[in-house]
């Protein structure tokens, strides 16, 4: 398949993507474990897509116990950590397919230590901690409970421990963060002074990999930035104080894109799209894009966003629809039916980003790209 049979695609640059992971191995250093978080799609990059350009990436980390099935399926043998909540009934395929998960409830970790005996077969798990985040983890007054458990459990493996930062990427400030560490160190004190000691320990994710080095420990779960995207404004501007070169340590690693299905002139006056929210103040060409909110391209950038043709600027005019999208090309004399249209990324001079959108719809990039329709072809390209 190549993009001139495609409405809509999206392309993933394999230069912009390894020259990611290699800045992040160099930050890190080559002692500590890289695990690529690909789930949610890989951020809507393409799970399958990363994970065979992630050479450089020690193990994978997804939510869902599918998404690892997935890529054991695809070949992928590398360490897999689930984070999300496995179904009790499906905790055999984590020991059977050897993958690691989260462990934070006893109910899980008994029928785990029951399959590993039934099978014969060690279960992995890491032990995520409630450091002050108050999602899933492990309180500190259950930690006895759970030394206990694995003492008369061997078959149950602590191979890690880990948490994760309530806020190290909304601010500058990182106090709440510093109260987390040290929560967590004094968990994994009291784990190794009961004689469970995890070989890996983790807590962090790119902000922190980033901006903290003193939470790499031994292994940093990188999500966004591996990407080419800061996890922030507030994360960029805090390495960027210590680091002049900032500017150039990411590239974003995804374009969107779709061609334009017909060209219009419609007269001063006119309406473009439902609910008549645009009118023409003059004689304006009108672009129809094949594509809309279904695909991801957010009903909320009607009338906001623009898009790049010919390296220039098109603004949206109406509403978005489900599957189309109107543009207006007026200003850009050169078009023709059929030309590529950037919807996020480079195109010359000009650049939509991830970051922009999101400011639109009045979210966070992180939900722009992984709310990018998962059924569109991702291509890898250069
Ligand atoms: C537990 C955990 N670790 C790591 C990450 C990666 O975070 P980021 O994308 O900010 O690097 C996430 C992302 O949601 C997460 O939930």
């Amino acid at each position: 398949m190549n993009e001139h049979h495609l409405n809509v695609w999206l392309e993933v640059s394999r230069h912009a993507y390894t020259h990611n992971l290699s800045f992040f191995r160099q930050l890190v250093g080559p002692d500590v474990e890289l695990a690529a978080v690909v789930k949610s799609n890989a951020y809507g990059h393409g799970m399958q897509q990363i994970a065979a350009l992630a050479k450089d990436a020690d193990s994978f980390c997804v939510h869902a116990l599918t998404e690892a099935l997935q890529l054991r399926q695809a070949g992928f043998t590398r360490d897999i950590l689930i984070l999300g909540p496995v179904p009790i009934e499906d905790l055999e395929q984590v020991v059977a397919h050897d993958l690691r998960m989260a462990l934070f409830t006893h109910r899980s970790a008994i029928r785990l230590a029951e399959i590993s005996t039934r099978l014969q077969q060690p279960a992995r798990v890491h032990l995520k901690l409630e450091t002050g985040t108050h999602r899933q983890g492990i309180d500190a007054d259950e930690l006895d409970g759970f030394c206990d458990f694995f003492k008369r459990n061997p078959g149950v493996i602590a191979e890690g421990v880990y948490t994760h930062f309530a806020n190290i990427e909304d601010t500058t400030d990182h106090d709440y963060a510093e109260v987390q560490l040290t929560r967590f160190k004094s968990a994994v004190d009291r784990l190794r002074a009961a004689g469970i000691d995890p070989p890996r320990c983790h807590a962090a994710c790119s902000a922190a990999t980033l901006v903290f080095p003193e939470t790499h420990f031994n292994m940093v779960r990188l999500g966004i930035s591996q990407y080419g995207l800061w996890s922030s404004k507030e994360t960029y501007l805090s390495y960027r104080l210590e680091h002049p070169e900032a500017r150039t340590a990411l590239v974003p690693a995804l374009s969107w894109k779709t061609r334009i299905s017909q060209l219009k002139q419609v007269p001063a006056g006119s309406f473009v799209g439902y609910g008549c929210t645009y009118q023409t103040t003059r004689s304006t060409r009108i672009a129809v894009l094949p594509v809309g909110y279904a695909d991801g391209y957010d009903r909320r950038f009607s009338n906001q966003s623009h898009v790049l043709i010919r390296g220039r600027r098109a603004p949206v005019r109406g509403r978005i629809c489900m599957n189309l999208t109107m543009v207006d090309v007026t200003d850009i004399s050169t078009v023709e039916l059929g030309d590529e249209v950037v919807l996020l990324g480079r195109q010359g001079d000009e650049a939509v980003t991830a970051d922009q959108l999101a400011s639109l719809a009045g979210t966070i990039h992180y939900e722009i790209l992984t709310r990018i329709n998962w059924d569109l072809p991702r291509l890898v390209v250069d």
